[in-house]
């Protein structure tokens, strides 16, 4: 009796090391993203990104497997905390990432930063959720990023009245503010704020508005998925020929749908930090082999968002060489600086946000296909929206 408990204690001991060194030669990323419903295409962007990024590079890093681990949350910020939670409780992941929206990312920092798990950002953009957790770093951009630039743009190219329309929540209400305050700042005006429902909107009302109130230009903010609409709307309903101008951050010109908006999309301007267009060797590279891996589908400023998220944490995991918790990984991340798809980045150690070169950028028909083609642009551009 007494021996064969001895036996079991053994196994039993055995077994948890076994798993202990499983545990620690792995390294897991929980990638927590929309892959159904409205913003599905953020998901299968990212993710494609992600296993690109893991098959150009390897997936073994400092000693350690690395294991994606993908949740859909289908946008729906409740589901993205109780992944999050199941992530970190039960698969113990080294580091959370994803997030499509800004509900999704805000509905989890309390998570990040109760386990102490660093927390890559690579779609939201509202410029308040860095401050959200300690443990949040972006790889995406900021929405006062964007829209500064493009109020800077307009009033030199003959855009004085602008009325804006703006999805209801974080993102396009800081797109909002940043546009109109720095239009007013150079002498333009807007004349007419107007927003619409992120779930099912309906553009249509809005549109029939705008085009009775005849502005110089539209400036418009929709997440990533909902440009083409904005797009096939503003030409039903005549604007276009009414010599309104559509201008807007690079969200509504979104590469993933671009392609298909047709002759209504050419000579929108609009400011971003990610053209698939972008004439560096290194993006040349990216959109090619992002194509090759998925059906030709033309990589956006999602992928792009995940891609570098996915350098920032293999980059953490060789400097903390594999040793050390999230505080070692979060350390490691800040300050990075490396060539992206998009140009040079920076993560910049006090805010944890990304610092990068804003394009001012048209729609133009290349070889037949449209393409968001860089004219100018303002170089390392911090998030205008921190106040500290
Ligand atoms: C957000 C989502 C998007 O799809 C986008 O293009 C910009 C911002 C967001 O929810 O933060």
């Amino acid at each position: 009796m007494q021996k064969r408990l001895f036996l079991h204690a053994i196994a039993l001991a055995s077994l948890t090391a076994t798993g202990a060194m499983a545990q620690d030669n792995t390294f897991k990323i929980g990638l927590i993203l929309p892959m159904t419903g409205q913003q599905a295409t953020t998901g299968r962007q990212i993710e494609a990104a992600a296993r690109l990024y893991m098959a150009q590079n390897g997936d073994t890093v400092a000693g350690k497997k690395i294991q994606l681990i993908v949740k859909d949350d289908t946008s729906l910020p409740d589901a993205t905390r109780r992944l999050a939670q199941e992530l970190v409780v039960n698969d113990k992941v080294n580091v959370l990432a994803g997030f499509g929206i800004t509900p999704s990312a805000l509905a989890t920092a309390p998570i990040a930063t109760q386990s102490k798990t660093p927390m890559v950002v690579m779609a939201a953009a509202t410029s308040s959720i860095t401050q959200a957790s300690p443990y949040i770093v972006r790889t995406s951009f900021t929405l006062p990023q964007a829209s500064v630039a493009l109020a800077d743009w307009a009033p030199k190219n003959g855009i004085k009245k602008v009325v804006t329309l703006v999805s209801d929540y974080g993102p396009g209400i800081d797109a909002e503010k940043f546009f109109k305050e720095r239009l007013t700042f150079n002498g333009g005006q807007v004349t007419e704020s107007l927003r619409v429902p992120l779930r099912g909107p309906d553009f249509a009302p809005f549109l029939q508005k705008v085009r009775d109130a005849k502005p110089d230009a539209l400036f418009v903010f929709v997440p990533s998925g909902a440009g083409a609409a904005v797009m096939k709307q503003f030409a039903e309903r005549g604007l276009d020929k009414a010599g309104i101008k559509l201008i807007g951050t690079g969200d509504v010109t979104d590469d993933d749908q671009l392609n298909d908006m047709g002759d209504v999309a050419v000579g929108v301007v609009t400011s971003h930090h990610y053209s698939a267009a972008h004439p560096s060797a290194m993006n040349k590279k990216f959109v090619e082999a992002f194509g090759k891996a998925n059906k030709g589908l033309r990589p956006n400023f999602m992928a792009v968002g995940g891609y570098d998220g996915m350098r920032v944490i293999y980059e953490a995991l060789k400097t903390s060489k594999g040793q050390g918790g999230g505080d070692a990984l979060l350390a490691a991340m800040k300050g990075q600086i490396f060539e992206s798809p998009r140009g040079k980045m920076f993560i910049d150690a006090q805010t944890r946000d990304v610092v990068q070169d804003i394009y001012l950028r048209k729609v133009e028909r290349k070889d037949g296909q449209l393409y968001n083609v860089e004219f100018d642009v303002i170089k390392d551009v911090k998030d205008p929206g921190k106040t500290k």
